[in-house]
């Protein structure tokens, strides 16, 4: 019988089949109900912030998050090119503009060297709001995403977020659990946003959680959150809200994953690394791997090659019933994003073409991990593929 390896495949093996019967036994199934606020609680506190709130995935977390923190029309908001599309459409849900930032070419995060360069050169200050000097529009906040798991250079957004004024909103969406100089990654903005989608570490089948640690925001959000209402039995509305709330059976699912976290992200690591062990003799391949005061969750894990050899590398892996794909195409590259300010751009567009996702179940076998790397090791070693050192 052929062989088929999952790219990723969500683990559900604890109390998942327990909580959600209760919520179908006891009729809480809806929006309401004590899982949801169980579950903000565990997220809460693991994340290491005040407050947890609830959303339908991580693209609405994110929405909302903007919303919150009063980003609106006109403005502008910067944003890595490298990332899943949802963290730049966030930012045209509220009618402002992404200004695309490019990657480090070795963390593939956002280029910190090249954002203070951006705002360096090309923005001005006036009344503490930080001006694009091209657009004239003022640049607001930095959705900083933690790529794969890898946290982004905390340190130097922090800094350049203060030194000009920006709000920060992390893209956690990948990274629950990573860890930057000891400290959850989503703890370190005004908001973080994390996604609980089907491929992720911990996931509720879709769904997602804002966390910060400012109540007046976390207030606002969970009311934008159930349709702004003002009055719990009149139907009285104060501001165009929005039906992003986690439904019980959902968030039953996301206690029963998250008792299960830290052994998950102990797997995931024990992965990677055996991942980073056999493909070790192969010359022409790397591992993204931990650079900094970083602890990865691993939660994909990523190939760099020399770019010519990516397509012909995933059509033999993808012939062997080895599920991989490529990592994603630059935004600013798309044609939704072609009009918007992008800076000095030159790393994101390799890294797309040189990288690519391997198996990474967190349920994967060491038998499996060995039949993808053998896979890869005979594709580099079969006559003409061989080119040395990435
Ligand atoms: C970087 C990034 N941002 C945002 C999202 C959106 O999350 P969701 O799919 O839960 O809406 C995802 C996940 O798919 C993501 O990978």
């Amino acid at each position: 019988m052929s062989r088929t390896i999952p790219l990723s495949v969500p683990v559900i093996k604890g109390n998942e089949w327990k909580y959600v019967k209760e919520c179908l036994d006891t009729g809480w199934v809806s929006s309401v109900g004590g899982f949801v606020n169980r579950f903000e609680d565990l997220v809460a506190s693991y994340a290491g912030c005040k407050y947890a709130i609830a959303t339908t995935n991580g693209t609405s977390a994110l929405h909302v998050g903007l919303v919150a923190c009063g980003i609106t029309s006109g403005d502008e908001v910067i944003v890595p090119s490298l990332t899943f599309i949802a963290t730049a459409n966030v930012v045209r849900y509220c009618n402002a503009e992404p200004v695309f930032m490019d990657c480090n070419q070795d963390t593939l995060c956002i280029d910190t060297d090249k954002l203070r360069g951006f705002l360096k050169n090309n923005t001005y200050t006036e009344n503490n709001t930080t001006y694009n000097r091209e657009t004239k529009r003022p640049v607001r906040a930095i959705i900083p995403v933690h790529l794969f798991g890898h946290p982004s250079d905390m340190d130097s957004l922090l800094e350049l977020s203060r030194e000009y004024n920006l709000i920060i909103i992390e893209d956690a969406t990948e990274s629950l659990g990573s860890l930057y100089r000891e400290r959850q990654t989503g703890s370190f903005g005004r908001a973080g946003c994390f996604s609980f989608n089907g491929n992720k570490l911990i996931t509720t089948g879709g769904g997602g959680m804002v966390v910060t640690d400012d109540e007046a925001l976390a207030k606002n959000i969970r009311h934008l959150t159930t349709q702004a209402r003002s009055d719990a039995v009149e139907y009285d509305h104060d501001a165009i809200g929005y039906n992003y709330r986690l439904t019980n059976i959902q968030a039953a699912m996301g206690v029963a994953q998250m008792e299960q976290i830290d052994e998950f992200i102990a797997v995931k690591r024990k992965n990677a690394e055996l991942y980073r062990d056999l493909i070790s003799g192969i010359t022409e391949v790397e591992l993204l791997w931990e650079i900094g005061p970083v602890q990865s969750n691993f939660w994909y894990i990523t190939l760099k090659m020399p770019p010519d050899h990516r397509k012909k590398l995933m059509k033999h892996l993808m012939s062997a019933g080895i599920q991989v794909r490529p990592i994603w195409k630059p935004l600013h590259q798309l044609p939704v994003y072609k009009s918007s300010p992008a800076y000095n751009i030159s790393n994101a567009g390799v890294a797309h073409d040189s990288c690519i996702n391997l198996p990474c179940s967190i349920n994967i076998s060491e038998e499996d991990i060995r039949y993808v790397t053998d896979h890869i090791a005979g594709y580099f070693s079969s006559s003409g593929n061989s080119v040395g050192k990435v």
